[in-house]
């Protein structure tokens, strides 16, 4: 079992800003070195916010961060960096080029020059051959690289990625988190959000659900699916059912599939998933199948699921 070193601490931080909205409220959170995080929430739940208190940004209400060690607030310079930020908007400076641009955010983190590594981090970004372009000059997609690049300049040792693959082509997303990976194998930490469950999914260690302003959920993604996690059987009948059997009624089961197919979700973390029992039956009934399959409830329902929840919580309790 590898230790765990705290690489950012998170303690009640809220932030209400000037317009009265509550966007963050007691949000306390830990993050290993070298863990890739995802921070997943509904629109406006506050996973900006919380990204841009962290890298200096937005000012909090209450609460205090720690990076490395390092007081936000009276050691700042020295937290903020240890992080590179790919923001969720896009802000370059239009009339710079790529060269210019990414060396000179190296420049402002104190960091000395160093052209070698600079060239690499172009190239690596497949950015090598428009390193003499205008920032303007660029489409979006490399625009965004070119974002990656600064925020990977002054070589952080945490990175925060916000919403890195909204709107970017299957390349630039593939190129992303090959990036993302070889980062981590180097001790980087990242701490991404990103609407794409499906994403996190592939590439988190860790989820946090963060709803209105709450984080309602930390754990590890595996543990997560295997806690809330439902399987559902599919078993292709041999002859169409009109109705589930009166026999058969024991069992969560329904018919889909114009009758073509008994479907059975259960519990798999269950001692008794009553799935043995269930396919006894059919056989004693002389109800046969083609074919079965079964498919485990992804982190997607799981966060729908959650979502919805807490939201119906909140309102009750408002
Ligand atoms: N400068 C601001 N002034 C007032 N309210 C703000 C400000 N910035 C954000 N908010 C509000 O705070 C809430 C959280 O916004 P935030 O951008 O953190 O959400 P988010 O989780 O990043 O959403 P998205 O998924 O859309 O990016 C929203 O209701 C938003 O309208
Ligand atoms: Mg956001």
């Amino acid at each position: 079992m590898t230790v765990m070193t705290p690489v950012l601490e998170i303690s009640g931080l809220g932030k209400t800003y000037k317009s009265g909205h509550v966007a963050l409220s007691a949000v306390d959170l830990t993050i290993n070195k070298g863990e890739i995080f995802a921070l997943l929430g509904p629109n406006g739940a506050g996973k900006t916010t919380l990204i841009s208190i962290v890298c200096g940004i937005v000012t909090a209400s209450s609460g205090t961060v720690t990076v490395a060690g390092h007081d936000h607030g009276r050691d700042y310079r020295a937290a903020r960096t240890m992080i590179g930020l790919v923001p969720q908007e896009l802000h370059t400076d239009a009339f710079e080029t790529v060269m210019a641009t990414v060396s000179f955010s190296r420049g402002l983190f104190g960091k000395p020059r160093d052209p070698a590594f600079i060239e690499q981090l172009l190239r690596d970004l497949s950015l090598w051959d428009k390193r003499g372009s205008k920032i303007m000059e660029l489409s979006g997609g490399m625009k965004r690289r070119v974002m990656i690049a600064k925020a990977l300049s002054h070589e952080p040792e945490i990175l925060f990625l916000d919403e890195p693959t909204a709107g970017v082509d299957v390349e630039l997303r593939r190129d992303m988190w090959n990036m993302v990976r070889s980062l981590r194998e180097r001790g980087v930490t990242i701490i991404l959000t990103t609407h794409y469950i499906e994403e996190a999914e592939e590439m988190a260690d860790r989820v946090g659900v963060i709803s209105k302003g709450r984080l309602i959920l930390v754990e590890e993604k595996n543990a997560l699916i295997k806690k809330m996690g439902r399987k559902t059987l599919t078993l292709n009948l041999a002859e169409p059912l009109g109705a589930v059997p009166e026999e058969l009624a024991q069992w969560k089961v329904e018919l889909a599939a114009e009758g073509h197919e008994l479907v059975y979700e259960f519990d798999s973390q269950a001692e008794a998933t009553g799935v043995p029992s269930l396919l006894r039956r059919m056989s004693d009934l002389g109800i046969q199948f083609k074919d079965l399959n079964t498919k485990q409830s992804s982190l997607e329902d799981i966060f729908v699921g959650l979502v919805h929840e807490s939201g119906a919580a909140q309102e009750q309790a408002a």
